[in-house]
């Protein structure tokens, strides 16, 4: 029996990255799963490489910047499967073009990234809730972002409207906790998926592999794995949280690195 039988997830972004690998790894692990992106060609490959491999999935169109293409896929995919018991809120978007620092940031993409990134996700709550209700209970699991806990030097709106899924998943989990329906987020640091390749330098990974406490990057199964956890009854009792998967970027005193390689120097 697989960790997610039976239920049946909604998967937003699901055609790239992290949203492909938790599509994969749900339906692996026996979840019915509805394969939702603005690229609606590779949503529906997604969910037929699914099929292929013995599983059970759609693909479908979804515009997470349009509450009513939002409305619909959740419709959908009652209408389809029953029911919905899963809903992974992972679309966002960054620009690095227009969304820098606080003076030079362009407003209407501050705009955009609210939407897209916050609104998107208490949109997908609203109309999957009453369902996981009528259900007996579920699961939400929004794809925050360590942007949303720390400052950096551009992408203030990517940063600012992670931070608010990340308290906005507190809110959900406690006003539907007695409904059983969870509430939790993930807050990935930088994973290797097509958008972090397409955004970054080789010179910008490099600078995050010397501030990594593990000697690797993160992978987009390392998300999909943390997505099948707080989707299953392993975590039945965890709500309100944001799990950050970030290979230790984060932990440590900031000049720790530097420390350390100053260590290196007077052993030799
Ligand atoms: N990759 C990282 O390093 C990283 C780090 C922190 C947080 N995240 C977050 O993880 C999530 C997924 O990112 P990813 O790296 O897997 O990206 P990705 O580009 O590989 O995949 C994103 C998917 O979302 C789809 N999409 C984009 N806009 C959409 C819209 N308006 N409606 C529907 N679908 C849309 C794209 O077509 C694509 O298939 C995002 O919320 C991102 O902010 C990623």
């Amino acid at each position: 029996m697989g960790r997610v039988q039976g239920k049946v997830a909604l998967v937003t972004g699901g055609a790239s990255g992290i949203g492909l690998s938790a599509a994969t790894l749900l339906a692996k692990e026996g979840a019915k799963v509805v394969v939702a992106d603005f690229n609606v060609e590779g949503a529906k490959e997604v969910a037929e490489n699914i099929n292929a491999q013995g599983g059970e999935a759609i693909g479908m169109f979804l515009d997470a910047g349009n509450e009513n293409s939002i409305k619909e896929a959740v419709e959908q995919t009652v209408q389809h499967f029953g029911t919905i018991t899963v809903l992974f809120n992972n679309v966002g978007l960054t620009n690095l073009q227009k969304d820098l620092d606080v003076v030079n940031l362009d407003l209407e993409e501050w705009d955009r990234l609210m939407n897209v990134n916050l609104k998107s996700v208490l949109v997908g709550s609203r109309y999957a809730i009453p369902h996981m209700a009528k259900a007996g209970g579920g699961s939400i699991i929004n794809t925050a972002s360590m942007a949303g806990f720390t400052g950096d030097v551009v992408r203030s709106a990517y940063g600012a409207s992670k931070a608010a899924v990340v308290n906005l998943t507190k809110y959900i989990a406690a006003q539907y906790g007695k409904d059983k329906i969870r509430c939790n987020a993930i807050a990935p640091g930088l994973i290797l998926t097509p958008a972090a390749k397409r955004n970054m330098s080789q010179q910008v990974l490099d600078i995050f592999a010397k501030y990594n406490a593990l000697p690797y990057h993160g992978e987009a199964d390392d998300i999909g794995y943390t997505a099948v956890f707080l989707a299953s009854e392993e975590s039945k009792f965890i709500t309100g949280q944001t799990i950050q998967v970030e290979g230790g970027h984060y932990i440590a005193n900031p000049s720790a690195p530097d420390f350390m390689e100053l260590m290196r120097q007077a052993q030799k």
